[in-house]
């Protein structure tokens, strides 16, 4: 069977930056209080670019940098919470956007998760079907479904993509995957889809489809599924944390990140952070934060590299990679 590497990455974010004064102007908040609590200083918000137009861009990138030409992705895969339509799905809209005729194309929602799982799903389908190209992205337009009144949840999200080209190879690139969800948990983070409005229903529902969170819930689950997840994809691997260079965390808040360090008796430094720039960006944080350290060259061949997600549903995983 032939390995999985990363042939190709890349990110984009929109160019309009808020940064947390302009947050107070419309909330009861402060940039003490949000830089403190989360370490965030400021995030990207859509002036009007939706999911689609930011998951091209930050694919297109991405496959210039892989070499592969667009007719030969065999698989496009986008993860999201905040697509633009039902139906069709991001990826479709993408796939019509490159021009990428020749694959197969769908969206998974696993929340701030959905990238390491979306890279699961596409390693069993090139391992075990033969897929030998594929775009995997994760995107989101937070900005859609914020409660703009909520100072607990507005001050925490970001706008942006990220993407990775996946290509076969004869050399290790994806070593280890690891996930799991835990449903029973899944009110502490919702955003509802839809209202009820069926003429066969005794009345119609109204569901607030605005992001909605128990914050102390999810940082208790958040710092406890990061050290799982770390430890889990590390299992039966010759690799172990000191071999590991960085982990590269979801980037939901810096106390999380610290925790996660200190639990798992790693340096801070080895976790990369980026938050503070972008906020949380839910799936597309972890590929933004690994395209920033590719752009600054911090990548090097052989590195190992622990990506982990955790969030709505409640979702974690993680993937072990070796950079090529
Ligand atoms: O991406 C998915 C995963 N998501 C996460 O991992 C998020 C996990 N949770 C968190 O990061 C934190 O729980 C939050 C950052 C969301 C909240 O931080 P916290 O330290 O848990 O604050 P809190 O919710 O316990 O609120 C403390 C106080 C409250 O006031 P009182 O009741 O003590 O008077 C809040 O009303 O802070 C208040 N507060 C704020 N004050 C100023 C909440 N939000 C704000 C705000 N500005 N933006």
């Amino acid at each position: 069977m032939k390995e999985v590497v990363i042939s190709g990455i890349g990110a984009y974010v929109p160019s309009n930056i808020v940064t947390n004064e302009d947050l107070s102007a419309i909330v009861d908040t402060s940039d003490e209080w949000i830089l403190d609590r989360t370490g965030i200083k400021e995030r990207r918000i859509s002036t009007g670019e939706d999911t689609s137009n930011i998951a091209t861009k930050a694919a297109i990138l991405a496959i210039e940098r892989s070499g592969v030409q667009k007719e030969d992705l065999e698989l496009i895969i986008v993860a999201t919470i905040t697509p633009d339509m039902c139906t069709p799905s991001v990826a479709c809209m993408v796939q019509k956007e490159l021009g990428a005729k020749g694959a197969t194309a769908f969206d998974i929602n696993a929340a701030c998760s959905g990238f390491i799982y979306a890279i699961q799903i596409a390693e069993s389908m090139m391992k075990i079907h033969g897929f030998k190209n594929a775009l995997i992205i994760g995107a989101e337009t937070l900005s859609k479904i914020i409660d703009w009144k909520d100072r607990g949840t507005c001050v925490l999200f970001g706008d942006g993509g990220g993407a990775v080209v996946l290509t076969e190879s004869n050399t290790k690139g994806i070593i280890n995957t690891f996930s799991k969800s835990d449903g029973s948990k899944y009110e502490s983070l919702v955003a509802a889809a839809f209202d009820v409005e069926n003429p066969y229903a005794l009345n119609v529902v109204k569901r607030n489809n605005k992001v909605q969170m128990k914050g102390g819930e999810v940082f208790k689950f958040a710092t406890a599924a990061i050290v799982e997840a770390v430890k889990e994809v590390l299992l039966n691997t010759d690799c172990n944390l000191e071999d590991v260079k960085y982990i590269v965390p979801h980037q939901a808040n810096l106390r999380i990140i610290d925790y996660a360090a200190k639990k798992l008796n790693v340096d801070k430094e080895k976790f990369y952070v980026n938050l503070d720039r972008f906020g949380n960006t839910s799936s597309a944080s972890i590929p933004i934060a690994l395209n920033e350290m590719y752009e600054k060259g911090m990548l090097k061949a052989k590195d190992k590299i622990v990506l982990v997600g955790f969030g709505g549903g409640l979702t974690f995983g993680s993937v072990l990679i070796e950079w090529k």
